[in-house]
Parts: structure tokens; C-alpha cells; sequence
């Protein structure tokens, strides 16, 4: 059953109509001050660190097809366009393959608490149009196959381990028979240049069922914190493909503070323009969305002025896959995150759980890992900012008020750390992050900046913090 036309205006007419009457924070069409935008921004900011994962059908595929391995390299979410199946012929093949067992959520929220994580970004539906929620605006969805509302499972379960939600949702639509796949030369469809099976199709309708469905994810599990939309391009994307500024308006009308990417757009202004490190701009009008979202890389110099968050697998894959062994070390992941921090952004780490929601050995040791590094060091990521310096090599820096934060990844042979920074007013100080107990550290001033001497050892083999605290003079 899909919401027509007529009850969705009746729908935005009456959230906004309660929006202006009751929600505190940002009404859905207000202007926002730039001190409200980052009153809004700032848990996230601060936040730096997030887990994504990606969960669907797809996963208990596991990169399979009919008894052959898809592909060894690559997104196996993507399964049901590499083999060019139709929705009915992927779903009787998946569904059954689909088993989530009974407290999956639980040891997912523990795996992101332990990493460090303060935020978990999970895909409610993905380009494939199974939803994990209960809905009823379609059956092609966990509440009907499995009678489970897999989404209200996660978000308790999120809630449990105080981590903030945020929900990925596919505007793109592998399986509902309106989704007009040929008004795109772009974005992907399995049936892409094939004539619509039943001859005509409604875009009208499918964005119907869209917003029904994201209407319900904002309306029934409480908060939500980000909505990370995928995805837009440059010949379909904004209010002509997705009625954008309306869906955004209907987010914001149930979640006035919520937090939203850029991929409803696909334009220079909207901070991106092709998925290539180049095809993104380093500006965004914020009308289109609060961060940009830099796929699998880092850029090179961050963003300066513009929040982004860089999203990356732990593989090659988002969804799960038996045949993708190229697993990433625990020190390239903590090297990333320091990386990305260090210029300005927030890292979001993906895992790929299987079809029973059990995550693979290899992200949970990562995630250790990386978890036993912040257990040490997480002053150093939470709450900091861009390296006000310029590049190091020994490492990467990370900043607060009055404290720089120096991370150490290689370690020098003679123990002299140059830090291209002056000082003033008193002397400056500089101590591990991981105590005193691994010994005392010189500061003195140089021609060029400052000079720390340090003792033997590198506390970590990955990355050593130590704290450099004074009155910095970093004119630039
Ligand atoms: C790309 C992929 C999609 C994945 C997303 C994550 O859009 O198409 O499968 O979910 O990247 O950033």
C-alpha cells in the first residue's frame, strides 16, 4: 500500500504545522544561525570516530551466486547488479539465506563501545530495497519476512552502549516496481536499458513509498542522530530525482537536531561531483546537507571549513563476502583514523556482518585493536581539531586549546623530535599520553620551532602520543 500523493502533502502540511508548534531546535525550514549549525555539528565533531555497517540480504550471499564466488575484490552489496538478477529472483535466493540470530545488536553496539566509537551509522535499506524495519508501506521488508523490527533491535541495543544512531538509507531502489531506473545513465539498476517490466512506471510513486518509509524511521525509534543518504548523481540527483529539499524538510521535521550527509546532490556546490579523491570539492552550501563524505580515501590536505567524515572499509567490501581477504592491519586502520582526525574529519569504519549478524573474526580482532590504542590515547581523537602546523614526518599532529598532541609513527634513531612550532610565556611541556612512568621528555627552543628530546622506546609500535602543552604562536 503506498502513501498517494495527496496523504503525503497532507503529512509534510502537518509535521510542519507541529514542527512550528512544539519541537525545540531547528524548525525544518528556519534559517540557522552559523552558532546554531554548530551548536547542532558539535557532538558529531568532537565525536570523530563512528562505525558503519553494512547489513542486507546481500550478506548471506556472502559474495556467492548460484554456487560461484561474484567477485573476490569489491562491494558485495552490489551482488544483485554484478549478476543482473530481478528482484524476485535475488530475494528467493537471499531471503532464506537472510537467519539473524537472536542478540546479533548487542555484540555489535559492544564491538563498537570497545573500539571507541561514539557513533554507529547502519544501513537501514540498501541499494537492493529490503528494509530492516517493520514498515507499512512495504512487505519487501524484516517486519513482514522475518517478523522482526530488526532497526528497533540495533537502536535499543545502540542506546544500551550510549552510542548516538545514525541510519544509511539507498535512495536508489533495486526492487520497487515504480523506481523509474532508466531515468539515469548513471546510477545502477540489475535491469538498467531493460524496458520496465510492466511497460510504464511512476517515479511519483516510488518516491511515495520513499518518503513513507523514511517518515517512519524518523518517527518510531526515538532519536536519531544522522541520516546518511546514498545516493545521488550527476544526471539524477536533488529535488528532480528524490523531491530532496522536501525529504529533508520531513527529517527535520521529526528530528529538528538531526545530522545530515550530502548525497541527496551530486553538485560542485553540494561538495561533490564523481567518488574520485578529485571529485570532491572543498566547499559545501549547506542547504544540501551538513558534511561530505570522502569514500574509501583520505584527502590529502582534509577539507578546511567544510565538515567531512571519510567512510572505509576494513576489506574492500561494505557487505559481507567469504571470498574478500585483503584485510587492512590494525595499524593501517589506527594510522587512518589518526590521519583523518588529524586533518580535520571524522573516520566512519565499516564492518560487513554475515546473514546471522555475526561480525567476521578479522573486524572484531581490528576492532580491538584499535580499541586498545584508544583506551590509552582517545584524548588525543575526541574533541580535537586540525593540526594548526604544517606536515610532519615523523607523524601526525592533533590539536586542542593550548595542547598539541604529537603523534609519533616513526620513531627517531637519535630521539630528537623537531615540532615546527614557536612558544611563548612560559616554558612549554610535553609529557606521554600514556604516562610518566615511560619516562621524562626535554623541550627546548631551536631557530626553527621546538625540539623535544625523548627516551629510548616508543611507548606504541603503531603511535605514540605525547602531549605538547604551552602558549603556541602559529601565525600563519
Ligand atoms: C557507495 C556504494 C555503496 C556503499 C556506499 C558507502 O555508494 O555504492 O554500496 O554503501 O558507497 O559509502
Amino acid at each position: 500500500m503506498n502513501i498517494n500523493f495527496c496523504s503525503r502533502t497532507i503529512l509534510l502540511t502537518l509535521a510542519t504545522a507541529l514542527v512550528t508548534l512544539a519541537a525545540p531546535g531547528r524548525a525544518e525550514d528556519a534559517v540557522e544561525t552559523p552558532a546554531q549549525h554548530d551548536a547542532r555539528m558539535g557532538w558529531w565533531r568532537d565525536a570523530r570516530f563512528g562505525m558503519f555497517v553494512h547489513w542486507g540480504l546481500y550478506s548471506g550471499l556472502a559474495g556467492t551466486w548460484q554456487g560461484k564466488t561474484v567477485g573476490t575484490s569489491g562491494g558485495m552489496e552490489w551482488l544483485e547488479d554484478y549478476v543482473k538478477a530481478d528482484t524476485d529472483t535475488y530475494a528467493k535466493a537471499a531471503i532464506p539465506l537472510f537467519k539473524p540470530k537472536p542478540d546479533f545488536a548487542k555484540d555489535w553496539a559492544a564491538l563498537a563501545k570497545t573500539a571507541g566509537c561514539r557513533y554507529v551509522v547502519f544501513t537501514t535499506k540498501h541499494h537492493e530495497g529490503f528494509a530492516l524495519h517493520d514498515s507499512k508501506v512495504s512487505t519487501y521488508t524484516a517486519g513482514a519476512v522475518l517478523h522482526r523490527d530488526l532497526v528497533k533491535e540495533i537502536v535499543t541495543a545502540l542506546h544500551e552502549q550510549g552510542l548516538r544512531v545514525g541510519f544509511y538509507h539507498s535512495v536508489i531502489d533495486w526492487h520497487h516496481d515504480q523506481y523509474e531506473y532508466n531515468r539515469s545513465q548513471q546510477l545502477p539498476h540489475p535491469l538498467h536499458g531493460q524496458p520496465y517490466p510492466n511497460g510504464t512506471r511512476d517515479h511519483a510513486k516510488y518516491l511515495d513509498y520513499l518518503f513513507g518509509e523514511v517518515n517512519e524511521l524518523m518517527s518510531n525509534y526515538g532519536q536519531v542522530d544522522v541520516v546518511w543518504w546514498d545516493y545521488s548523481a550527476q544526471d539524477f540527483q536533488g529535488q528532480e530525482a528524490w523531491h530532496a529539499f522536501d525529504l529533508m524538510k520531513l527529517v527535520r521535521s521529526k528530528q529538528p537536531n538531526i545530522i545530515m550527509n550530502n548525497r541527496l546532490f551530486r553538485t560542485s556546490d553540494a561538495g561533490w561531483t564523481s567518488m574520485s579523491t578529485a571529485g570532491y570539492a572543498n566547499h559545501l552550501d549547506t542547504k544540501y546537507g551538513d558534511f561530505v563524505t570522502p569514500e574509501q580515501h583520505i584527502p590529502a590536505t582534509g577539507m578546511p571549513g567544510v565538515d567531512w567524515e571519510t567512510c572505509m572499509t576494513m576489506n574492500t567490501t561494505w557487505g559481507y563476502s567469504d571470498h574478500d581477504h585483503k584485510w587492512k592491519s590494525s595499524e593501517t586502520l589506527i594510522h587512518n583514523l589518526v590521519d583523518v582526525v588529524s586533518k580535520g574529519g571524522n573516520y566512519l569504519l565499516n564492518i560487513g556482518p554475515k546473514g546471522d549478524g555475526t561480525i567476521p573474526a578479522e573486524s572484531i580482532q581490528a576492532m580491538h585493536d584499535i580499541g586498545a590504542w584508544m583506551d590509552v590515547n582517545s584524548e588525543s581523537i575526541y574533541g580535537t581539531t586540525a593540526n594548526p602546523l604544517g606536515a610532519v614526518t615523523w607523524g601526525r599532529i592533533t590539536a586542542k586549546p593550548g595542547k598539541l598532541y604529537l603523534h609519533i609513527f616513526d620513531w627517531p634513531a637519535d630521539g630528537k623530535l623537531p615540532v615546527p612550532v614557536k612558544t611563548t610565556g612560559a616554558a612549554p611541556t610535553a609529557a606521554f599520553l600514556a604516562g610518566d612512568k615511560y619516562g621524562a621528555i626535554t623541550v627546548k627552543s631551536t631557530d626553527t620551532g621546538t625540539e623535544l628530546t625523548l627516551p629510548g622506546q616508543a611507548v606504541s609500535p603503531v603511535d605514540t602520543v605525547v602531549v605538547l602543552q604551552g602558549t603556541f604562536v602559529t601565525g600563519k
